[in-house]
């Protein structure tokens, strides 16, 4: 059994990435970071193959999948955010964003879901965000990038359950979860994050379990079950108050 993870250096993924090789997979692990993805190869058991790259060039993308096609596990988990108000947001951050968090997890996606489909075989984990359900001022690029992730992984597994294939596509949308996602996005959390560890085993153990769309804890799920009964105005006003008290 052989998993790759994208974004593998550090938090949700990295854990993953730990998880994964206790479960007794081989692993290709992906990020820019050699050292960081050096250092995680040294701790774990099982085989490991580092692709050290930068992932928001499509080249990259291909090349990965060029390389690596025998994948029983495909975890698109690379990206980051970035906070503060559109009119004022750095528009090349934004545009790495998107090439980041939608265009090589798009690409990625496409390769994986051709390939496994013609062996009929293989499992997809595409990280979004609890910010994929909604629009979020003062965040806007970022929760629009969550949302293209939930819309896409939902559309391509249902495709995939009316062609009868055994190939399945979930997605995981967490809320804060401790890692260094704030820091880059330059965010303070304003609820408590859950531990990275807890929701990289939830999230694989639901995956293989083959749950479609994976929430971690109970107040995410309050939230996401809140957030649809709302009228879209009353979501939008809180989900500008919740956004404007991260701001560091
Ligand atoms: N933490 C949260 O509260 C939270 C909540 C919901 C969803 N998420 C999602 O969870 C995923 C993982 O984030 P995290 O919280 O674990 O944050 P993190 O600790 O900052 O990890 C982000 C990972 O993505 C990699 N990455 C970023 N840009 C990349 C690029 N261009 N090419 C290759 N790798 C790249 C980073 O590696 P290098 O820098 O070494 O390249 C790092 O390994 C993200 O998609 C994030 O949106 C996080």
């Amino acid at each position: 059994m052989k998993a790759l993870i994208t974004g593998a250096s550090s938090g949700i993924g990295r854990d993953m990435a730990r998880y994964c090789s206790n479960l007794g997979y081989d692993l290709v692990i992906v990020a820019r970071r050699r050292d960081l993805l050096e250092e995680l190869k040294n701790d774990l058991a099982t085989e490991v193959k580092i692709e050290c790259m930068d992932l928001s060039k499509q080249e990259n993308c291909e090349k990965l999948f060029a390389e690596n096609q025998d994948i029983d596990l495909l975890i698109n988990n690379a990206g980051f955010g970035d906070f503060g108000k559109f009119d004022e947001t750095d528009l090349e951050k934004e545009l790495a964003m998107i090439d980041t968090n939608i265009k090589s997890l798009h690409i990625l996606t496409k390769l994986y879901v051709r390939h496994m489909k013609n062996n009929n075989h293989g499992r997809m984990l595409n990280v979004a965000s609890i910010a994929g359900f909604m629009a979020g001022p003062l965040m806007a690029t970022y929760y629009a990038t969550k949302n293209y992730v939930v819309s896409l992984s939902k559309a391509i597994d249902k495709e995939l359950r009316k062609d009868g294939s055994k190939v399945s596509v979930s997605v995981l949308c967490p809320g804060p979860v401790n890692t260094n996602f704030d820091n880059v996005a330059n965010v303070k959390f304003s609820l408590k994050g859950l531990p990275s560890e807890t929701v990289a085993k939830y999230a694989i153990d639901k995956t293989l379990q083959g749950k479609k769309v994976i929430i971690p804890g109970f107040l995410m799920k309050l939230i996401y079950v809140g957030n649809k009964l709302a009228p879209a105005c009353l979501s939008l006003e809180i989900a500008y108050h919740s956004q404007k008290r991260k701001q560091t």
